[in-house]
């Protein structure tokens, strides 16, 4: 068989040019610390304004900002927190490292997002948050009630939109339904700075909270008087510097997923053998182009698109039953969602003939 002489289609791959090769060099040359200061704040400024939140503020990395949230909600060992079963498996580990104890529940097949039913029946007396991740840029099919229940039931909500910079429910950003909501600029994200997160917050005590838990619990930068304990979870300029100039191709990037999303969708639709979730493309960016595979046909696809250059990445497995937790239950979604999903080239840097090729092969496959 004759090799195509084509460069190898990635699953997922950042973005930087001149840009920020620039703006870095402009940063150095002009004297800057590198560590975190006034470029950083630019950088939480623009994050605020983008989704629209009060406080924005920045940390090392999408983890650690989950993290952070649960420590300034107080949430520590004797608690529990609710976390999907089908999540990056940070959301989970989060909660293990603010020492409180991690209880999984299923997610919805329509949106792979937790929902009130899968949600309720794990409730107990030492619930004390919830890690609502909006999966994907999707979210729950009734969210308003999730954030109704925990304004009622005095439990936090911590919306875990890791993978949704740029995705609304109905003209409000996601990451701002809850009482904080966090983000991640690690290098597959829509926008990247390496590594890199940001929490958003509208409520002013939980921001002053957060600002001390990132910088040793100092009242102020170089004051050492500590109001409460905290650590070291600051940015640095340089990453911030990459983010401004990342932000900056953010409406294109957003306007570029959904194309991609939308020829995806268009070229596989008549293609048995795997479906689509259903994508509100007004709403969600897909940061990745996801599809599901039935009869246990993944693997050989995943096979047959690497012979011919192509890129792609099983979903996560079910959390649960991951030797990390071995956490018992029923979680049939998600344990068929851990089989089937698949994820396929989506970087914003896609060209369509690239897409084509992607399309062609799969339906190919499904042809032998
Ligand atoms: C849903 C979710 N939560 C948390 C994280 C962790 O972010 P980071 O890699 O920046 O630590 C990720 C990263 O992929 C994620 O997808």
């Amino acid at each position: 068989m004759k090799k195509e002489n084509t460069k190898p289609i990635l699953q997922t791959e950042p973005w930087f040019d001149d840009m920020e090769a620039e703006a870095v060099s402009a940063y150095i040359k002009e004297g800057g610390w590198i560590t975190e200061f006034k470029k950083t704040k630019e950088f939480e400024e623009s994050i605020a304004q983008f989704v629209g939140s009060k406080y924005c503020l920045t940390a090392p990395n999408g983890t650690l900002t989950l993290v952070m949230a649960l420590i300034a909600c107080g949430v520590g060992p004797e608690d529990e927190v609710i976390v999907p079963d089908m999540t990056m498996v940070a959301t989970a580990n989060a909660v293990k490292l603010a020492g409180a104890e991690v209880v999984f529940a299923d997610v919805e097949r329509e949106n792979l997002c937790l929902s009130l039913e899968t949600i309720l029946p794990k409730v107990t007396k030492k619930t004390r948050a919830i890690m609502l991740v909006t999966f994907n840029g999707r979210y729950p099919a009734h969210l308003g009630k999730i954030v109704q229940f925990c304004k009622e039931k005095k439990i936090w909500l911590i919306e875990d939109a890791a993978q949704s910079l740029g995705s609304y429910k109905g003209g409000k950003h996601l990451g701002t339904f809850g009482d904080i909501g966090s983000f991640s600029f690690s290098v597959p994200k829509i926008i990247s700075t390496g590594q890199g997160g940001a929490l958003v917050t509208n409520d002013a005590s939980l921001y002053k909270k957060l600002k001390l838990i990132k910088d040793f619990g100092r009242e102020s930068g170089g004051s050492d008087h500590y109001l409460s304990v905290g650590w070291n979870f600051k940015f640095t300029d340089l990453q911030a510097v990459v983010g401004l100039e990342q932000m900056k191709k953010l409406p294109w990037r957003i306007n570029r997923k959904k194309e991609i999303y939308r020829l995806y969708q268009e070229k596989l639709k008549k293609c048995s053998g795997i479906s689509l979730i259903e994508t509100n493309l007004e709403d969600t960016v897909p940061w990745f182009v996801d599809i599901l595979v039935s009869d246990k046909k993944r693997g050989a696809l995943i096979e047959f698109l690497k012979k011919h250059d192509i890129g792609s990445r099983p979903g996560y497995p079910a959390l649960h039953s991951e030797p990390a937790y071995r956490y018992k239950g029923s979680f049939p979604t998600t344990e068929k969602i851990a089989e089937e999903l698949l994820w396929l080239p989506s970087s914003s840097k896609l060209t369509d003939e690239e897409i084509e090729k992607v399309t062609d092969t799969i339906i190919e496959f499904f042809k032998k």
